[in-house]
């Protein structure tokens, strides 16, 4: 991946709100150095989850993009690495920091960090699948994936316009980990040498612990120590936690040596963090109808409902909304959001 900034200002992959819909309104507005999708299980796209197939649709003007994989099984890492590579993504991301019960009690996610030994293997097979396809050794036609699971796959690669980009893919898809300082404490001391040992391409560390989840504030000082394990490796660090803007982004890689940051959920409603600027109501109102209108054309089966939390993100911190967000909440259609137009003052 070539990167013409200094500092890398990426978007981080948020489960339920990073889909393509909303990546193509961040591309529009404000594009940010990098961005992923939302996680997707190892497992079911390896087993031939054809839903799962929508989190992996992608348009090429968002890349460089990074398709992020959970799970604990080494060998479906394996598959689900050559079928990102087959995608077209620029990389293959492993997350082992979501603290979601659903994830953890079955030892992905953050849990992987209390077992340090199948993380290791995770990474083994990820980056061999990227190998093994790279090098050819491993054709997608050789994963014994059903006739639905190969359509399915021909399906996304029509989307993202892969034929186009084929030529212009001339290094091989990077391999990283998305992780936290411990699970109930900072443990970096330990964790990230064993992460490092990998050759990882790079290394996304959110200050928080797996206990934490998302409360209190991201411990940067820990941040910074991962900073310095990594100085003779050829691992980039970036961090992520609580960074609200291209601008705070930037002094962070500068006081804190990462590479780049992650920007989460200040990009939610707010896809204007990119670029510094404070959006105006009537663009607000642009962007939501942008947003609708993406969604209904990427996800015709999908519940319109689903972005009733993005429209109450995009109008947050509007003095006037309180009256209007009642309405955006019952909204069911783009022409019932058009209707509310006018109540977007300049
Ligand atoms: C709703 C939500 C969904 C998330 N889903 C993912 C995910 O799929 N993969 C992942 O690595 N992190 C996920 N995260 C964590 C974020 O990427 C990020 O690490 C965290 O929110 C801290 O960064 P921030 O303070 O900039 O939001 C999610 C966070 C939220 C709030």
């Amino acid at each position: 991946m070539n990167f013409t900034t200094d500092y890398i200002i990426g978007l981080s992959p948020m489960d339920g709100i990073t889909d393509e819909a909303f990546r193509l309104v961040q591309t529009k507005i404000a594009k940010p150095d990098l961005m992923f999708t939302e996680f997707v299980s190892a497992e079911g796209i390896s087993r031939g989850g054809i839903k799962l197939y929508d989190t992996l649709l992608f348009s090429p003007e968002e890349c460089p993009i990074i398709g992020q994989l959970f799970g604990k099984d080494p060998e479906s890492f394996y598959k689900s690495a050559i079928i990102l590579c087959e995608l077209g993504f620029d990389g293959v991301d492993i997350n082992m920091g979501c603290p979601a019960k659903t994830v953890t009690q079955h030892g992905s996610g953050a849990a992987l960090i209390a077992n340090p030994k199948l993380a290791l293997q995770i990474i083994e097979s990820t980056k061999k699948g990227i190998e093994d396809w790279y090098t050819g050794k491993t054709k997608i036609s050789e994963l014994d994936l059903n006739k639905k699971t190969l359509d399915v796959i021909k399906r996304n690669q029509k989307y993202s316009q892969i034929n186009n980009r084929r030529s212009t893919i001339e290094n091989r898809p990077s391999i990283s980990v998305k992780t936290r300082l411990g699970t109930t404490e900072s443990t970096v001391d330990t964790w990230i040498p064993k992460l490092l040992a990998q050759d990882l391409d790079f290394l996304t560390i959110h200050g928080r612990t797996l206990k934490q989840a998302y409360a209190g504030v991201a411990n940067w000082e820990e941040i910074k120590k991962v900073v310095n394990m990594a100085k003779n490796t050829k691992t980039k660090i970036f961090g992520n936690g609580d960074i609200q803007n291209r601008q705070q982004g930037i002094e962070y890689c500068q006081k804190y040596g990462v590479n780049g940051v992650l920007i989460g959920r200040a990009a939610s409603g707010n896809p204007w963090c990119f670029n510094n600027h404070t959006a105006s109501p009537k663009e607000r109102f642009s962007a939501m109808l942008l947003h609708s209108q993406l969604f209904e054309t990427t996800f015709p089966s999908r519940q319109f409902d689903s972005l009733r939390k993005h429209f109450l993100l995009y109008t947050k911190n509007l003095s006037y909304a309180k009256s209007l967000r009642m309405k955006l909440i019952r909204l069911n259609s783009v022409k019932e959001l058009l209707s509310l137009e006018d109540e977007f003052q300049s």
